[in-house]
């Protein structure tokens, strides 16, 4: 299986949309998808995970409704964390019961939204448990309803995607694990369970530890609630996403074979057979897939630094821009004509962006060939959660975004630049 999209292939990707004048000098930054990475870690969650498992892509990672729609023409749900991620799904054909709806802070009317159409939801807090007791009352609850937990497990290496340490805007923490078991001993709505560890720097070691946790939790609810009504409570467990990728490229990424064997060995009850799955993956299934073309229009020589100007930045670049230890992406370069450069340049590039404020760096000791203006940078890995993170800073055009199969050599048009007219509509 592909893990990375090397620099030739995305330069070839962008000499053929220039000889197809599908881009043009007005293009400063593409965005380009390889679809069939997408599919092929699409194809591995199922083959890993039992047959009935809803495998959902977190439409936080990747918006395009473009993409969406092909996500969930292969048959995978998608995950949605506010109301208008719900109109995404929607929007992207998914039917509900391929919906799982997460959210820190529902509203009333975002709840009874799922609620009426039978579109899975995890609770977040003990309060928004009882919003959805409230409504119990007098709406039958068709859909499955499930608590998301904190396992309070720790945090990995990146804190502000890290979201179970002892305490986290995120979930019940497990440590009120008595209080939580009365909620679902007298809830029956409440039949399923949620965790999500972190996203990015957590290791394999702390995600299984966490579903361990939930497990047994899970276990012991179940074994309280058989012996008072006779039944399972908790039927669906759903893992979250947060497998880390791999942005490295002299590296072996781990995978989501690792993942799947460790969780058997560590937590075999989860593949008896006894729970259905839910994953909610995001980066996994994107972040390779993406690559970013930025033409460089200016390199500024100073005594002490040299400054490449290039037109993406922390608009397209927002977590690396604000926290540059956490973040990396190999960068690469080509000329204007899609020859790829070769030969490290003696001093190291300050990789600036376009916005008007001194943090806009994307990178700053670059060792690259020697550049110049009109060459373009090659970003690897830009495929989740950088144009989903998309900053309206200094109002600069939305990239276009294009799909391509390198097994068949078409390319397609994901989402055309954004216009002039559109921005003015935004701010109006
Ligand atoms: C609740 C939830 N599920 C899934 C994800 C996706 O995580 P990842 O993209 O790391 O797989 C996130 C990301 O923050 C999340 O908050």
């Amino acid at each position: 299986m592909k893990i990375y999209t090397t620099a030739g292939e995305a330069a070839k990707v962008f000499c053929d949309l220039k000889t197809n004048g599908q881009i043009t000098d007005e293009d400063t930054v593409t965005l380009l998808y390889d679809l069939n990475i997408i599919q092929e870690r699409m194809a591995s969650l199922k083959n890993t995970f039992p047959a009935d498992t809803l495998h959902t892509a977190a439409i936080k990672a990747n918006p395009l409704v473009s993409v969406l729609k092909m996500v969930n023409g292969w048959g995978v749900g998608l995950e949605a964390a506010s109301r208008g991620e719900l109109a995404l799904a929607e929007a992207a054909g998914a039917n509900r019961g391929q919906i799982v709806f997460d959210s820190p802070a529902k509203t009333q009317e975002e709840i009874l939204y799922a609620l009426k159409r039978s579109i899975y939801l995890n609770t977040d807090s003990y309060n928004e448990i009882e919003r959805v007791e409230e409504f119990s009352a007098y709406n039958q609850i068709t859909s499955g309803v499930g608590v998301r937990v904190n396992p309070q497990v720790g945090a990995g290496t990146i804190s502000s995607t890290s979201v179970a340490a002892q305490v986290s805007k995120f979930g019940v923490p497990l440590d009120e694990s008595d209080r939580l078991k009365e909620y679902y001993l007298k809830n029956s709505f409440l039949t399923g369970i949620h965790l999500h560890i972190g996203s990015q720097g957590c290791p394999l070691g702390l995600l299984v530890k966490g579903v361990k946790k939930v497990a047994a939790f899970a276990e012991e609810v179940n074994a309280e609630s058989e012996s008072l009504y006779g039944e399972q409570r908790i039927k669906t467990f759903d893992l979250g996403g947060g497998l880390p990728v791999g942005y490295y490229h002299e590296k072996s990424p781990v995978t989501i074979n690792d993942y799947a064997e460790l969780l058997k060995k560590e937590v075999p009850v989860l593949f008896s057979g006894k729970y259905r799955l839910i994953t909610e993956f995001g980066r996994y299934i994107y972040a390779n897939a993406g690559t970013v073309l930025s033409r460089i229009e200016y390199v500024k020589k100073f005594k002490d630094a040299n400054i490449i100007m290039n037109h993406a930045g922390a608009d397209l670049f927002l977590r690396k821009s604000y926290n540059p230890g956490d973040w990396h992406h190999e960068i690469s370069l080509m000329n204007k004509n899609g020859s790829v450069k070769a030969g490290d340049f003696k001093e190291p590039y300050l990789i600036a962006g376009p916005l008007c404020f001194a943090g806009d760096i994307i990178e700053r000791n670059a060792i690259l060939p020697e550049a110049e203006a009109g060459d373009y940078l090659i970003i690897h890995d830009t495929g989740a959660y950088n144009l989903s993170a998309w900053s309206r800073y200094n109002s600069r055009q939305i990239p276009v975004v294009f799909g391509y199969n390198p097994l068949t050599g078409s390319i397609e048009v994901l989402k055309r630049r954004e216009t002039l007219q559109e921005i003015v509509n935004f701010w109006s």
